[in-house]
């Protein structure tokens, strides 16, 4: 096997490992290296480079807050300068690197700008001006329309902020409803349908939590999952499953001290243990009680693994992930493990930790071993089979130091850069930066022949009305073959066909002062709720509801079926502050409700 095209671009700079490099756009085939002290732009996937460190005035970058590239196709980018005075320097470009302009902060940035997710022209950021607050809890977030100029603060008193799925969520301290504690909440993932909130167990350094998933409105909560593992420093290894509709993974802390991944393929109704892969015997003391177990944030953090789980909407039910397989996560040597059907069923695929990146939205993979023995690397391997048989091409003569692994933003690509560097007795390191072009492995573009019907989430031996329903639909998509060795190019997109199924018990959620008996689907009063209805207090206005107990799924589009009595809301009267966020009454004192409802995350809307 002979691969042409991989391009190899030295220049000597400082040393270690500070450099890192980020693509630009999409299709722009430029790239930025950036150091300590030295930019360096490739322009054309690398066949040429130039100095770019006068551009932005020789001024160091502070290496934590870095370069930030505009999303998608945008050519834009941002570096924010370690000189911050009187406030904060950004210098930003809209074409590329090509040039630069720098923009005055009025204030000092508590954590790296972030770019709109939808309008490149916008920049978010946060201020930590000891004036104004110097604590956490007591930080302001503030809006620009003119790249700085002026402001226009948003919320204040608040503990984060963070954009999840084009939300713009800020999280304040408060008190559960008739709790008296404190609690921690963190908002790990959303939509415009729902999301996911960790909220912290009382008690100093418990590490661990409860999940909630909210309804549509973001007001009232259901537990989804309790011993949610969630270290002190914020992290936690949840992990929306992007390649398949609806699949969630994250890590419990059990009683007993164990760790273990557990797995949701209907957005957090129902949690269960990974099937141990097929291919992977466990050990003589793990036989009976023997999974697989996925390493997250904290594994990366801790410097256990190189890489998160990877997946991509653009690669139907591809999950690759470390792991390793046992009665709990074991932090010895992980390996990587994939599964093709969004996380059912996995596989062993290579032995110890890897980088690896998924490009041609899912028809190749590649992977760089992480810790060689000898700490140098000179091949990459790759795969057409979703992990099933790797290859290797040796992309230097010479083996490099890695540093890491990048492509252009998206999946759609099948360029990829390496970059490392080696060592040089009398010299500066030599960094090197390599990058492949598989278009000359992948010649023939595929055909229909090349792709096949794949039903989502089917389970054998179902019942065929409801095989492969989740949330109301099902979800047929065009596939392509494991065998073929074919490129889906840069203009594919996922074909799937909708259907939709009909209502179960399933489809629905206890309503408030209900909850689901075990081993049962349906809903039961709570003995202590004597009324069927439930006042909330929103926005000013107090609403009633009476419920026969049974609550849609936020944005389940399931048709016919199982249909109880509707549930009615009412506005009744004005209560509370209109400014307040929403609270619950009455509220069960008694620990077996399953609803709650929270206060403390504020949803301001698209900004
Ligand atoms: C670099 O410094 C010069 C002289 O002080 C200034 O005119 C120019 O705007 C600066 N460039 C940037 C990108 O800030
Ligand atoms: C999970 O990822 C999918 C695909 O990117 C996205 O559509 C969905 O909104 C995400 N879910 C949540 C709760 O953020
Ligand atoms: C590729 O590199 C490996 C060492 O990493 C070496 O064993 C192998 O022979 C090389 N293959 C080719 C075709 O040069
Ligand atoms: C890969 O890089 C080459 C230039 O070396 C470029 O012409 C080609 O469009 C790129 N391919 C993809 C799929 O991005
Ligand atoms: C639920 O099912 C489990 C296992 O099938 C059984 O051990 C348990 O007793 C059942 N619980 C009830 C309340 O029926």
């Amino acid at each position: 096997l002979s691969l042409s095209l991989s391009l190899q671009t030295g220049f000597h700079g400082d040393d270690g490992s500070s450099f890192t490099v980020t693509w630009v756009g999409d299709g722009t085939g430029v790239s930025m290296v950036s150091g300590w002290w030295q930019y360096i732009c490739l322009a054309d996937y690398g066949k040429s480079f130039h100095d770019i460190s006068h551009l932005i005035n020789n001024t160091f970058i502070r290496k934590e807050f870095g370069l930030l590239a505009g999303p998608g196709n945008s050519q834009q980018v941002s570096y924010t300068p370690v000189l911050d005075n009187p406030g904060g320097v950004i210098f930003t470009s809209t074409d590329a690197g090509v040039s630069f302009k720098s923009v005055q902060l009025p204030f000092h940035l508590a954590q790296p700008i972030t770019f709109h997710f939808l309008n490149p022209e916008y920049l978010v950021a946060i201020s930590i001006d000891v004036m104004e607050a110097d604590r956490r809890g007591e930080l302001f977030l503030k809006r620009t329309e003119d790249l700085g100029k002026t402001f226009t603060t948003v919320a204040h008193s608040i503990f984060s902020f963070g954009y999840v799925g084009g939300f713009l969520f800020t999280s304040v301290m408060e008190t559960l409803v008739r709790h008296t504690h404190t609690d921690f909440y963190s908002v790990l993932d959303g939509d415009e349908d729902m999301i996911f909130m960790h909220v912290d167990n009382p008690g100093e350094e418990s590490y661990f939590g409860t999940v909630y998933t909210s309804d549509d409105r973001g007001i009232l909560y259901s537990k989804s999952l309790e011993r949610h593992l969630f270290g002190g420093e914020g992290k936690s290894d949840f992990t929306n499953v992007t390649s398949m509709r609806g699949v969630y993974l994250t890590n419990v802390l059990e009683e007993d001290g164990r760790i273990r991944t557990v797995i949701s393929f209907n957005r957090g109704g129902e949690w269960k243990l990974l099937n141990k892969p097929q291919n992977v015997e466990c050990g003589e003391d793990s036989r009976n009680d023997c999974n697989l177990h996925i390493h997250g944030e904290h594994s990366r953090y801790n410097g256990i693994t190189p890489m998160l789980p990877l997946s991509d909407p653009t690669a139907v039910g591809l999950v690759i992930a470390h792991g390793s397989v046992g009665d709990s996560i074991s932090s010895t040597r992980p390996d990587v493990y994939v599964s093709e059907d969004g996380g059912y069923k996995w596989r062993g695929s290579l032995r110890g930790p890897h980088h690896y990146s998924i490009l041609d939205a899912g028809g190749l993979v590649v992977a760089v071993e992480a810790h060689p023995i000898d700490g140098q690397i000179n091949t990459i391997k790759f795969s057409t089979d979703e992990g099933q048989c790797w290859k290797v091409y040796n992309f230097t003569e010479q083996p490099i130091f890695f540093a890491g692994l990048t492509s252009e933003p998206g999946t759609k690509t099948m360029n990829i850069s390496v970059w490392g560097y080696r060592p040089e007795d009398d010299h500066q390191p030599m960094w090197v930066v390599v990058t492949i072009d598989f278009q000359s492995l992948l010649t023939r573009e595929c055909g229909n022949q090349d792709y096949v019907q794949w039903l989502a989430h089917a389970t054998e031996g179902g019942d065929l009305a409801t095989e492969g329903c989740v949330l109301g639909y099902k979800e047929i998509f065009r596939r392509l073959r494991k065998l073929s060795v074919c490129r889906n190019g840069r203009d594919y997109v996922v074909s799937r066909q909708k259907s939709p199924c009909p209502c179960t018990r399933e489809d629905y959620r206890c309503d408030y002062g209900y909850y689901r008996h075990e081993n049962s689907s349906e809903c039961m009063r709570q003995l202590d709720t004597t009324d069927h209805a439930l006042k909330v207090c929103l926005n000013g206005e107090e609403e009633e509801l009476r419920t026969s107990g049974y609550r849609k799924i936020p944005s389940d589009k399931c048709e016919g079926g199982f249909t109880p009595l509707s549930r009615k809301e009412t506005v009744n009267r004005h209560c509370g502050n209109s400014s307040q966020p929403p609270t619950a009454s009455p509220y069960s004192e008694t620990p077996v409700s399953v609803t709650c409802a929270v206060k403390g995350v504020t949803y301001l809307g698209i900004m």
